[in-house]
């Protein structure tokens, strides 16, 4: 191994630039040469390459977003895409690849390296948490405590107004920042793809509640892929319970910002290990980090098996909002 790529795909994580400094640290100091692909994997293709240096990753371990630039390519899941990205890994000597991202990252490549002998080492990066073989992805410490902040000073104004509030959270039809978010901030109730709660239950729990004297109340809602979901929600049970209800879509706030002390040691760890894992003949493995311990997945299990919620979390959840 002489040189090796590194580039940041699909929706960014506050983290990702702590993971690109250590990757890029690492390898400088083990002789490797490292080249920054930069916007995703559309830049793979373009051969949109900058040399990194020391100088490069100074003072960004704390900045939010990926200094490289990301994206979603859907030329890259073509043959005709991945030949172009080849073409310019093998004009540029390239001899192995880091790819930090979530499944879709990681299936583009899986693609890849079946069609070139270039190895590629995965890193997960997605504030969603929804990667098998980690129990924690690079940006989700920062988002749901970005999530949190904004859920305390929800609470205040319901409090003031004795009103009902639904908060949509990100997390790509996962719960994960969602039930996080609703422990940490004591939500009232959770609406979780994973486990869906009926309009008429709902209310009758909200109702109790009120009965038992609260006047204000927080639902945290998992986003879907369905638009207005929230407000859909929101109106149908301000319908059934005539109570003042409001929503707040926290959207991309959650994805920006500096990075928690979390991300950028979990970042690190990662961009460090995943060179080492390239420099050891890895290929086509995830690095990951289960019971605080480093762990290697094989690619494909990251998107055919799916991570569960910590069911303990769930029991608490469920104990606490009573
Ligand atoms: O995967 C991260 C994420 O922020 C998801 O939570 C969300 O569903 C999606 O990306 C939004 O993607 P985009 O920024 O492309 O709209």
């Amino acid at each position: 191994m002489r040189k090796i790529g590194i580039l940041t795909s699909g929706g960014d994580a506050p983290g990702m630039n702590a993971c690109i400094r250590a990757a890029v640290r690492t390898a400088l100091t083990d002789g490797l040469e490292i080249i920054g692909i930069r916007r995703g994997f559309t830049g793979l293709i373009e051969g949109d390459f900058i040399g990194m240096d020391r100088s490069v990753v100074r003072n960004t371990v704390h900045l939010g977003g990926t200094i490289l630039e990301t994206s979603r390519s859907s030329e890259f899941m073509t043959t005709e895409g991945r030949r172009k990205a080849i073409d310019h890994l093998t004009r540029e000597g390239i001899d192995g690849l880091i790819l930090i991202g979530g499944n879709g990252t990681f299936r583009g490549g899986v693609a890849l390296s079946g069609e070139c002998d270039i190895p590629v080492i995965g890193i997960p990066g997605t504030i969603d948490n929804d990667i098998y073989g980690t129990d924690y992805t690079i940006g989700f410490d920062s988002a749901i405590n970005c999530a949190i902040q904004a859920i305390d000073r929800v609470r205040d104004t319901a409090q003031s107004h004795e009103r009902l509030f639904f908060v949509e959270v990100m997390g790509h039809e996962t719960g994960f920042i969602a039930l996080n978010c609703s422990i940490a901030g004591g939500a009232e109730e959770l609406l979780i793809p994973e486990d869906p709660m009926d309009i008429d239950d709902l209310c009758k729990r909200l109702q109790n509640s009120f009965s038992r004297g609260k006047k204000s109340a927080i639902v945290v809602v998992a986003e879907t892929d369905r638009p207005g979901w929230s407000f859909r929600i929101a109106k149908e049970v301000q319908e059934k319970i005539a109570y003042d209800s409001k929503v707040c879509i926290l959207g991309h706030i959650q994805r920006g910002g500096s990075p928690t002390a979390r991300d950028r040691i979990l970042g690190s760890l990662f961009g460090a290990r995943a060179v080492r894992a390239l420099e050891s003949g890895m290929n086509g493995v995830v690095v990951g980090v289960i019971h605080g311990l480093v762990c290697y997945t094989p690619m494909p299990e990251t998107w055919e098996k799916k991570k569960p919620l910590h069911a303990d979390l769930m029991d608490l959840n469920l104990l606490l909002s009573e």
